[in-house]
């Protein structure tokens, strides 16, 4: 005889479904969305299927479709037609990202939560996610000094929510700082805090038309490491984040649990362009099937200890979770 029968507990959808110690609202899911300089129609990204760079009129169209399903937020990326060496035209206010955060403001700003990706990699000739020293390096603090005008650029354009994607040491500070001192003190911060150099980046550079060569390995962190990404949170959280992320996710299972064990503030997960990419090429092969292990991956970054989730799948995900 049996003392326990963990089994009884599983013997019906209902049975299961009362006792599932973690479920995903709607809400709790924040969309990535790409949008592009110059074009009439969507574009599509061959290496994420279902996912597109979009027109100003498509992007409009995803945010409402995305409130309909009801997901909580959305971040956008921009795609300007010019790059420079200084990333300029994140800074100006009449850059892609800047305009279709006052048309997304606009349109949904009532209704979810508008964020941005506050980095310089979309709109920098050479693709790093800061500015280039004599020697060619990415220079910490004149990149940092672009980040405020990135970030106050965002703020007058009405965004709830900055997005410091670069790990530059001191991003979150300098931001909070020059946020404040313009007055800003409504705009949040989401800080990338936990964000790891990674090969599953690969399709991103193609949605947003990156032109790096070489890698990020010295400003995003190692994959060997662990303890780092404590570190990297309580800086943020000392320097006035107020959520935090932990990127990739799929493969940083463990790093998400030990950033949410550790953090006081809400603690974000992006499940990247890979990971997407990953479960769409098997899916297609007929390897796995597509929803269940769509909704297992979004599963299993929450119960790894996600309030939020960062995910292509935002808005197909949550009409099957109302
Ligand atoms: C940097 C940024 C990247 C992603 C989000 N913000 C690219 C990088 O760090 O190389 C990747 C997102 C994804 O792969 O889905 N601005």
């Amino acid at each position: 005889m049996f003392t326990h029968r963990p089994r009884r507990l599983r013997q019906s959808a209902p049975m299961r479904n009362l006792v599932a110690q973690n479920r995903i609202a709607p809400a709790d899911l924040i969309l990535p969305v790409f949008v592009k300089e110059g074009i009439q129609q969507p574009i599509d990204i061959s290496s994420m299927p279902g996912v597109q760079q979009h027109s100003m009129d498509s992007l409009k169209a995803a945010a409402h479709d995305a409130v309909a399903a009801g997901v909580g937020g959305i971040m956008l990326f921009g795609v300007p037609a010019k790059l420079d060496a200084q990333g300029t035209a994140g800074t100006d206010p009449q850059g892609i990202l800047n305009v279709a955060i006052r048309e997304v403001m606009a349109e949904v700003g009532d209704d979810m939560v508008v964020m941005a990706d506050t980095c310089l990699d979309e709109f920098t000739d050479h693709g790093h996610c800061g500015v280039l020293d004599d020697a060619g390096k990415v220079d910490n603090d004149a990149t940092n000094k672009i980040y405020t005008q990135l970030a106050l650029a965002q703020a007058e354009a009405g965004v709830h929510v900055v997005s410091p994607s670069g790990m530059m040491d001191g991003q979150v500070a300098v931001i909070r700082d020059a946020l404040d001192e313009a007055g800003h003190t409504d705009t949040a911060i989401l800080a990338y805090s936990a964000k790891y150099a990674s090969a599953f980046y690969g399709p991103f550079r193609e949605a947003v038309d990156s032109a790096l060569t070489g890698d990020r390995k010295t400003y995003q962190m190692d994959s060997a490491n662990r303890t780092e990404a404590i570190l990297e949170t309580e800086l943020d959280i000392q320097e006035g984040a107020d959520m935090v992320m932990v990127k990739p996710a799929m493969s940083y299972l463990d790093i998400l649990r030990d950033v949410a064990n550790m953090s006081p503030v809400p603690v974000a997960a992006y499940q990247i362009s890979g990971e997407y990419a990953m479960i769409e090429a098997a899916a297609a092969n007929g390897w796995i099937e597509r929803e269940p292990a769509m909704l297992e991956s979004l599963t299993a970054i929450r119960r790894a200890g996600a309030q939020n989730i960062l995910t292509y799948y935002a808005t197909e995900a949550a009409r099957l979770l109302a």
